[in-house]
């Protein structure tokens, strides 16, 4: 008797336990399945290949037939930063280039099957004036298949929005050029002498990211202006100096986790646009000499990677990326726009909300901006890239 009802003690303690265990076995195998097949889409999402061609490698082809994708004097929306022709600049055959992957083409860019995609959503592109003149070309790329009463343009700090009523869709920017906050927040104040960046404070932005279809970032240059860079990070009460790249990553960290705590990825889509590379120092492409972008008519022929575009800030993107939960997708725009020297808006565009003197122009070495991009122009591209994910991707 007593070993028997020793047995059947054993025997109930024992049923529950293995079943617990068995219970906990599977569940501990199922978040396993289930991360890795998180961890597999994420791969697939962040490497994405059209019909497996490789988008982002090939070469720049002269083909004005196709490009420029709509005229300067034709989109009403186009700000005086990137009109180059209007502001004087001689030559036009920066308009004229096709990006062709070297395994494809890209398809060509029907602003009617992309605004049927775009209907009842809202595109939303985020980040500094790169991204800006993304949405500027991105907006005239659409505007001219929409008629006049059907479409409009708001100004609502820090957005822009472009709005096609016919379809119930709207394209617009929001102002974040840190993406986290920082002193530069102001839509049109934004040149700070100290910038200040609240590393891990983003709520004060994604309130108005909530919900959006497509969203757009990015955020490179304002990041390195200066080796290092003035902070905060929790709790907020004192100022403290990084370096750029251990910033970056910070912000970078804080963004990822507001996207996998907000993003609904079977509802929204999510891009990161890598790094816009600039045109400093003509001595990268041309031995000996001492100019940057300006007079530059031609793009860079053979392999090029400027030391402006730095490995490393790409590097932390990349990892950053990989570590979400919310699929992101990258768009490898930097190799390609690294063959532009001659896009850049140089002499022909804006200071302080002025266009150059004539005094200014008369050093381009001080005044050539080698940073942002004429219109139409390189953006139109990584537009073209966009639509391609958009209009082809299931
Ligand atoms: C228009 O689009 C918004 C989302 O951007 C949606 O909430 C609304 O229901 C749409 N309206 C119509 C009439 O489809
Ligand atoms: C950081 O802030 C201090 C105090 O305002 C300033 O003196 C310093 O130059 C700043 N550093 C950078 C890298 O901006
Ligand atoms: C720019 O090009 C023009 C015409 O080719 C030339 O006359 C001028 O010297 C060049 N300026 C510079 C700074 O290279």
């Amino acid at each position: 008797m007593k070993v028997g009802s020793s047995k059947l003690y054993g025997l109930l303690i024992f049923i529950p336990l293995a079943l617990a265990s068995l219970l906990l076995g599977l569940q501990l195998y199922l978040i396993i399945q289930r991360n890795a097949s998180i961890k597999l889409n994420r791969e697939l999402e962040y490497e994405w290949v059209f019909n497996g061609c490789d988008v982002f490698s090939g070469r720049w082809e002269l083909d004005p037939g196709s490009h420029p994708l709509f005229r300067e004097e034709s989109c009403p929306y186009l700000t005086q930063p990137v009109t180059c022709q209007k502001n004087g600049r001689p030559d036009s055959l920066y308009q004229n280039w096709k990006w062709r992957p070297r395994d494809c083409e890209l398809p060509r860019f029907d602003p009617l099957r992309l605004l049927e995609k775009l209907r009842g959503k809202r595109l939303m592109f985020v980040g500094d004036s790169l991204q800006r003149t993304q949405w500027e070309s991105m907006v005239c790329l659409l505007q001219s298949a929409i008629p006049d009463h059907q479409k409009s343009m708001d100004k609502i700090p820090p957005m822009r929005i472009f709005t096609a009523k016919k379809f119930n869709a709207s394209i617009e920017f929001y102002w974040a050029p840190f993406i986290v906050e920082s002193n530069a927040d102001h839509a049109t104040k934004h040149r700070v002498k100290y910038k200040l960046v609240n590393l891990q404070s983003i709520d004060k932005h994604g309130r108005h990211w909530k919900g959006i279809d497509i969203l757009v970032f990015d955020s490179y240059v304002w990041w390195m202006s200066n080796p290092t860079i003035n902070v905060s990070v929790a709790p907020y009460d004192q100022v403290q100096e990084y370096s750029a790249p251990n910033a970056y990553r910070v912000a970078l960290n804080t963004w990822a986790q507001w996207v996998d705590s907000h993003i609904d990825p079977h509802n929204q889509k999510v891009f990161f646009m890598s790094l816009s590379p600039t045109h400093l120092w003509s001595w990268e492409w041309r031995a000996g000499s001492s100019g940057n972008c300006y007079n530059e008519t031609h793009p860079i022929q053979g392999s090029y990677l400027g030391v402006g575009s730095s490995t490393e800030m790409m590097d932390i993107v990349v990892n950053t990326l990989r570590s979400m939960n919310v699929g992101v997708t990258y768009i490898k725009i930097t190799q390609l726009s690294e063959y532009r020297k001659d896009a850049h808006t140089s002499l022909y565009t804006e200071r302080a909300g002025k266009l150059l003197t004539a005094e200014q122009r008369s050093e381009p070495n001080t005044y050539a901006d080698c940073i942002h991009w004429c219109l139409p122009g390189v953006p139109d591209t990584w537009n073209e890239i966009l639509y391609t994910y958009l209009v082809y991707h299931k």
